[in-house]
């Protein structure tokens, strides 16, 4: 019997997405014989029913493109906008699949990802996950494909910036994605040689920072390069969030609910432009001159590194493996070099920080960085 398997990508987009989508496709097709239908759009392809056939011809040549040639979107299955209404597309999403004839559905995607293919996965759909996203804070996995890309393209924009820092006496802020994680301002932090590292999982205050470049300038370094994760806090802002979160979490019923989540967005949009405020302040503590470089979306545009076309050819086939198996409703985990299938229920809902021993976290103390 010939499966039929439907496939997208969801969330933000990230290197590796295409070589995904190609080692899971060539394994179907190839290995196993599968039939592959691709949703435009991530879920929203799905609820929408916008397909397209991917034979082994549109998997060629897409290894190393970057962005997903599907495309993709932010939706929440059970509250998709349609007609500027929030619905519940979980009913029509299974339609689609029945109308398809589908057997299994792969997602492509992160952590919000996780959650909507959790509950696909409980209205009785055949679903896997991949993980991907440049933020590194996907649980149960060893990696994500999108990481190691976006981890090189940041060195090499805080290298960059270094120099310019040095020959203007500046303080130089760049800040760097990663959403509530610190993943890749850490690494890339640590691997550029950064002199202050600032991250979501460890409030700063503005004033230990300041007496860390003032005491550079003291020994003749009279500029400094500050890595800041965009979810970087001082330690007001970041207990009034955690605060806003906990809210969250312990909400329940439909209106208590949308009331504790328009806190929180409303606590994260009175933050906006933290980096642009903490510039400010350093300036004025310190004397020194300040800039900020906000990288934004040039981490997560491109191709993908070599380490992430592996990772996702690796994950890819595998996946292929387990909808042969009729393994559902697993994540695709990386272990080592390999991978393991882990229950969505263990991965939806949580997110992999930075944790206190991390040895990078350590290793950053160790060498004198500045992390707040
Ligand atoms: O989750 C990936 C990510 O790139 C985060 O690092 C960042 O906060 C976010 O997406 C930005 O996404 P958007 O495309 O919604 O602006």
């Amino acid at each position: 019997m010939t499966l039929r398997v439907g496939i997208l990508t969801a969330g933000g987009d990230s290197p590796g997405l295409n070589a995904a989508i190609r080692g899971f496709g060539k394994s179907a097709i190839n290995d196993h014989g599968m039939q592959l239908i691709g949703f435009r759009d991530g879920l929203r392809g799905l609820a929408e029913n916008h397909t397209m056939p991917l034979t082994t011809d549109a998997l060629a040549n897409i290894l190393t493109l970057g962005g997903t040639m599907l495309g993709t979107s932010r939706d929440k299955v059970h509250r998709m906008v349609v007609d500027g209404v929030e619905k519940d597309m979980v009913p029509t999403i299974v339609k689609n699949y029945e109308k398809n004839k589908l057997d299994a559905l792969v997602c492509l995607g992160g952590g919000g990802t996780a959650k909507n293919a959790l509950r696909l996965a409980k209205a009785g759909l055949n679903v896997i996950l991949l993980p991907k996203t440049i933020d590194n804070d996907i649980v149960e996995t060893d990696a994500s494909f999108g990481f190691a890309t976006a981890l090189e393209i940041a060195t090499e924009a805080l290298d960059r910036l270094h120099s310019t820092a040095h020959s203007h006496h500046r303080i130089v802020l760049a800040e760097v994605m990663g959403h509530r994680a610190g993943w890749l301002a850490l690494g890339a932090g640590i691997a550029a040689g950064a002199d202050v590292i600032l991250l979501p999982e460890q409030p700063y205050s503005v004033a230990r920072i300041a007496d860390t470049i003032t005491a550079r300038s003291s020994h003749g370094r009279n500029f400094s390069v500050v890595a800041v994760a965009e979810g970087a806090r001082d330690e007001h802002d970041s207990a009034e969030l955690a605060a806003a979160m906990k809210l969250l979490e312990g909400a329940r019923g439909e209106s208590t609910v949308a009331a504790a989540r328009r806190h929180r967005d409303n606590v994260e949009l009175s933050h906006r432009e933290n980096t642009v405020r903490l510039a400010r302040e350093l300036e004025a503590a310190t004397g020194l001159e300040s800039r900020v470089s906000i990288l934004g979306y040039v981490q997560r545009g491109g191709i993908p590194c070599a380490a992430d076309r592996l990772l996702a050819t690796t994950l890819g086939s595998a996946g292929a493996q387990l909808v042969a198996a009729g393994r559902f409703g697993v994540m695709v985990a990386a272990r080592g070099q390999g991978s393991t299938p882990v229950p969505l229920e263990k991965v939806a809902g949580r997110t992999r920080l930075v944790s206190d021993d991390h040895p990078w976290l350590t290793a950053a103390k160790k060498i004198g960085t500045c992390l707040g």
